[in-house]
């Protein structure tokens, strides 16, 4: 018996020898996609497990070291805001609470597996560019039955928000000099606000709010929220891209500060 031949090859499709006929370039998104995502996973990978200039000024901790929870957050008094109890060890990373949820978030996210299934996975890479796959069975088995943990994760990721939004508020208190804003408030706060917006126009979030009702009108207010929910989520790409580039941003500085290559400015205190 034959294999039956699925896909752009299967005999009830146009034969088109060539791999496509686009004449555009349609790879430019894909590509960019591909190089957008690694550049992060390799800079957050290294940053995870450098364990070093995570804490700045005695109040900056680096949303890749929250919470610290680590002994070795010890080495940065005033840096572990829940305790310590992690072991210190090279392969752990200091916030090893919080770093494999906010991936696995990221990871399940609606918006990131369009970008990673058409960049990286290439299934399919652009309209009318065949993929190279010879099935599809989509997210309706294992492994990518998986995906659905998404709606789970939001849960988590709110309480990881929270701790986020509490480093940027207690990032306010210098120890010796009471209240200060500095450049890094301005970073860590800005950082929290885009994080917030990014996790509130979740598509698991939006059916939180306003999903299995049939009813809008009997639930006024979950209805107004829902509204609200849906205005961000549209913007929840965009709100995906620029969190990645402000976290990369945000830990930057503080590296910077913490290694004493840059000063951070005060503009009050
Ligand atoms: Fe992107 Fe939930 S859909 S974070």
């Amino acid at each position: 018996m034959t294999a039956q031949v699925r896909g752009v090859a299967a005999p009830t499709r146009a034969q088109v020898p060539a791999g496509t006929l686009r004449t555009d370039r349609w790879w430019l998104l894909p590509a960019a996609t591909t190089v957008g995502l690694l550049t992060f996973v390799v800079y957050g990978g290294f940053r995870a497990f450098q364990q070093q200039y995570f804490f700045a000024d005695e109040r900056y901790l680096t949303p890749f070291y929250s919470p610290c929870v680590s002994l070795g957050c010890a080495s940065e008094p005033g840096s572990a805001h829940f305790g310590m109890f992690l072991p210190d060890h090279p392969l752990i990373p200091y916030a090893a609470l919080s770093l494999p949820f906010l991936l696995v978030f990221r990871l399940t996210c609606y918006y990131y597996r369009k970008a990673y299934y058409r960049s990286v996975w290439i299934a399919p890479a652009a309209c009318a560019v065949p993929e190279p796959h010879a099935k599809y069975t989509g997210e309706t088995r294992f492994p990518l039955i998986l995906q659905n943990a998404h709606r789970y994760l939001f849960y988590l990721t709110v309480i990881i928000s929270l701790i986020n939004t509490y480093d940027a508020i207690v990032a306010f208190r210098h120890p010796d000099d009471g209240f200060v804003v500095g450049i890094g408030n301005v970073v860590l706060l800005a950082n929290v606000v885009l994080l917030w917006c990014y996790t509130l126009s979740c598509h698991s979030c939006r059916h939180v709010m306003g999903g299995r009702l049939t009813h809008f009108s009997k639930h006024p207010v979950r209805y107004r929220i829902w509204t609200w929910i849906s205005a961000l989520n549209t913007r929840h790409a965009t709100f995906a891209w620029i969190t990645l580039g402000t976290l990369v941003v945000t830990d930057l500085y503080v590296l910077l500060v913490a290694s004493g290559t840059i000063t951070d400015l005060r503009l009050v205190g």
